[in-house]
């Protein structure tokens, strides 16, 4: 089955659907990808904070898929801000993942506190134009650090990869990504820090449609214009979350499924806004 694409603001695509890899460990993870793949994922997530790359790398050849055929994104570190740091770090991902590029290279975490991530930017910009990295983006940026990156190089960020589902929206800050031109992509789209997918709302829509809680959820982002990446180790979960575009979701449906957003909780709030390590 193949799935829609979204277009970049590079002129690129990115499979709306990919399979998330935290907290999968180098041993656990190469089963999960190949399965991922015989289910028709044909995108991935993972970072190098993850520690699992070089297991991405064997889970993607043990697949047999040609490399062409995947989209692989992968981050930079917050240990790794710096021009030095971001491209030995983004080198060393590559030397894991047995590849010479990826297709997305992400600011893991904007950490002003280090007060670094223009340079970062800079330097996968300077990535990019070396092929290291078809795409290049940020995650967990507030517009405040968009705009920053934007006004110093003129490269706007292809992705901005936040925390992002019914419970935890972030409505203010998707808007300020889309109003730059920025796609985003869902990250803990079921909101397993919350009870999500055990909430009634969710269930009745589920049970009147004929599909699981998470299908609902997932079928939520797909028609907020968002990627989705949720990580299952399981393969009927893995199954279950990639079919999700066979149906769609009624507009009442929908406004019940955003009537549950409870603002951002404080953690990330204070992540965001970079008042703690
Ligand atoms: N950029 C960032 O700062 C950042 C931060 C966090 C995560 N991420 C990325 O985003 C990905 C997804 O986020 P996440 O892993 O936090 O959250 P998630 O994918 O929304 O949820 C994962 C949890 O839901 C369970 N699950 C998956 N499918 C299910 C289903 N159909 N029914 C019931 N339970 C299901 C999983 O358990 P099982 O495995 O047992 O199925 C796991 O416990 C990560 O893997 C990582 O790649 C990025």
């Amino acid at each position: 089955m193949s799935t829609p694409q979204i277009t970049l603001n590079d002129g690129r695509s990115i499979p709306q659907i990919g399979t998330g890899t935290w907290p999968l460990t180098e041993t656990e993870v190469p089963s999960v990808v190949a399965t991922a793949i015989e289910v028709g994922y044909r995108h991935i997530d993972t970072a190098a904070a993850y520690g699992n790359e070089r297991g991405v790398g064997v889970g993607i050849r043990r697949s047999g898929l040609s490399r062409d055929a995947l989209f692989v994104t992968t981050k930079i570190g917050n240990d790794h801000h710096g021009r030095k740091q971001t491209r030995q770090a983004l080198e060393e991902s590559l030397r894991r993942l047995g590849d010479d590029h990826v297709d997305l290279a992400l600011i893991h975490w904007p950490m002003p506190q280090v007060g670094k991530y223009v340079e970062t930017w800079e330097t996968l910009i300077d990535l990019q134009q070396e092929g290291k990295a078809g795409s290049i983006g940020v995650s967990n940026f507030r517009p405040e650090h968009l705009d920053r990156i934007i006004r110093s190089t003129g490269v706007t960020p292809a992705v901005n990869q936040i925390e992002v589902n019914p419970v935890v929206a972030h409505r203010e800050l998707r808007k300020a990504t889309r109003a730059r031109g920025i796609a985003i992509e869902s990250w803990s789209p079921l909101g397993p820090s919350t009870n999500l997918l055990q909430d009634d709302t969710v269930g009745a829509i589920a049970t009147r449609l004929g599909k699981t809680p998470a299908q609902v959820i997932l079928r939520w982002h797909v028609e907020h214009g968002l990627i989705v990446i949720p990580k299952s180790a399981s393969a009927e979960r893995l199954r279950q979350n990639f079919e999700i575009f066979g149906f769609t979701l009624e507009a009442d449906d929908n406004a019940a499924l955003d009537g549950l957003d409870r603002g951002t909780p404080a953690f990330y709030s204070a992540q965001l806004a970079g008042d703690q390590n």
